[in-house]
């Protein structure tokens, strides 16, 4: 195994000043869950998924889920038999040793951070959208960064600093205000589900793949019904979000699970009816690439107000995406302190708010300048790979810790672990490979950037001082 472990025990006792306060129970958790997983996923991606597959962005999002729904398993098992903060990072550490951890670590710090500023491009697209649907015209450079041929994406970046200021004023608040949030995004499918879906026509689904099964790149793009499903993979997640609250949830065990599972659930079931409702209202060219694409298909379906409400639906609602993303990477970053990975300066918790704010305010600042900076799909995928790393990871710490602590107490046992745990990861790897090969190769420089780091750094201050420092 890849260095030292951290005992079972020793994940969930911390040193004191340094434990998250206990604040969450399970309604809290689901719409922490829900929160995360419904936003620019379905309301933006599903565009960028019909360039990708065509028609057949349907069964993109259907292969996406299923392997999805197989990492929400072992990550519902992990967390209620690890409840600490950090998800699939503080499984490592218990199940596969700090270089592991660290890699997983420094892998969600990409998925949290570039899922956020994700969620805020696409909030960008719906509000000046909207904006420019009432006739008023906004000035170009603004709205897009060097990418989009502007200057820089200024209402992304201006929405991902708000959201850092609600988590830096406490967790409680955010969470509960994050509830309405959600109701919100749910109702506006529900409408968009129910114009749409009397619009639909069958011949819109012909042919249904015609760019194929498998990933093919070509010119730098990579075309496929899983090139989709590894671009649409992005709104499946958020689930883990919830894992990562463990160490604040009331009760973990019943919480944590209710929490994971029945947020996936509910979601999954609502995309394949808002896909399908997509596809068959407009052919899929006129979805691809849209930055609105569901405020497109109801405006162009003759249904102005609806499309108007579902597009101030996406503005009010979307930052609750941004929200959960980034207080679990508030936390993943938290716990990394904590450890001694990362400097432990990091890990000061505030007195008031019971919330890590000096990490907060870093990791928005970096959200919000890559938001303004780059183009929607390629930050998708990038914090695609991060996920889909710690997801393999989470399927190989499932089967591990079966083994090497079989009589560790579980509140939610995984049906057939094996079966589960080795589909998750081979579902992630084969996500993983469809992703464009220049999203690959950033993703290898991203992580070789992090193990230098964690040699020159973590590694000689990591858990052996931790432990060193709690010796008498
Ligand atoms: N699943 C989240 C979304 O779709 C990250 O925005």
């Amino acid at each position: 195994m890849l260095g030292q472990r951290k005992s079972l025990a020793d994940v969930t006792r911390h040193e004191e000043g340094r434990a998250l306060a206990k604040t969450l129970s399970w309604p809290h958790l689901i719409a922490l869950g829900v929160g995360a997983i419904v936003g620019t996923g379905i309301y933006t991606l599903t565009g960028v998924g019909a360039e990708r597959a065509g028609p057949a962005v349907i069964l993109a999002f259907a292969i996406a889920g299923a392997v999805c729904a197989c990492a929400a398993l072992a990550y519902a098992e992990l967390a209620t038999m690890i409840p600490a903060a950090g998800g699939a990072y503080t499984f490592s550490y218990a199940a596969l040793g700090e270089t592991a951890a660290w890699v997983v670590g420094w892998s969600l710090i990409l998925e949290y951070s570039l899922a956020c500023s994700t969620v805020a491009v696409g909030w960008s697209g719906y509000l000046v959208g909207w904006i420019q649907s009432a006739g008023v015209t906004l000035p170009p450079a603004l709205l897009a960064g060097p990418h989009g041929g502007g200057l820089v994406n200024l209402p992304a970046v201006a929405v991902a600093l708000a959201v850092m200021g609600l988590l830096v004023a406490g967790t409680r608040e955010s969470a509960t205000l994050n509830i309405v949030l959600v109701v919100v995004k749910l109702a506006a499918l529900a409408v968009f589900i129910v114009f749409a879906l009397p619009a639909f026509d069958p011949t819109n689904l012909h042919p249904f793949m015609p760019y194929g099964f498998a990933a093919a790149e070509s010119g730098g793009h990579k075309r496929g019904v899983m090139a989709a499903a590894a671009i649409v993979f992005f709104a499946f997640y958020g689930f883990d979000a919830v894992a990562t609250s463990a160490e604040e949830a009331k009760r973990p065990g019943r919480d944590l699970t209710i929490g994971i599972v029945g947020s996936m659930l509910v979601c999954t079931a609502i995309y394949m009816a808002v896909a399908v409702a997509a596809i068959g209202a407009l052919p899929f060219t006129r979805l691809a690439n849209s930055p609105e694409p569901l405020a497109l298909v109801l405006r162009s379906l003759g249904q102005p107000l609806a499309g108007h409400l579902i597009a101030l639906a996406a503005v009010i609602a979307l930052p609750s995406v941004i929200l959960v993303m980034m207080y679990g990477q508030s936390r993943i970053f938290f716990v990394m302190a904590r450890d001694g990975l990362l400097p432990r300066g990091l890990a000061t918790v505030s007195v008031r708010s019971g919330a890590p704010t000096r990490i907060t305010l870093l990791t928005g600042v970096a959200i919000a300048v890559v938001a303004g900076l780059f183009r929607l799909d390629e930050i998708a995928e990038l914090a695609n790979a991060g996920t889909l790393l710690a997801f393999i990871a989470a399927g190989a710490c499932l089967m591990v810790l079966r083994r090497t602590a079989p009589d560790a107490p579980r509140l939610f046992r995984c049906p057939l672990p094996n079966v589960v745990g080795s589909l998750a990861i081979l579902g992630c790897l084969y996500l993983l490979w469809s992703l464009p090969s220049a999203t690959i190769a950033r993703f290898l420089l991203w992580n070789a950037a992090g193990l230098l780091f964690y040699l020159a750094y973590g590694r000689t201050r990591g858990l052996r001082r931790t432990a060193a420092a709690r010796r008498p």
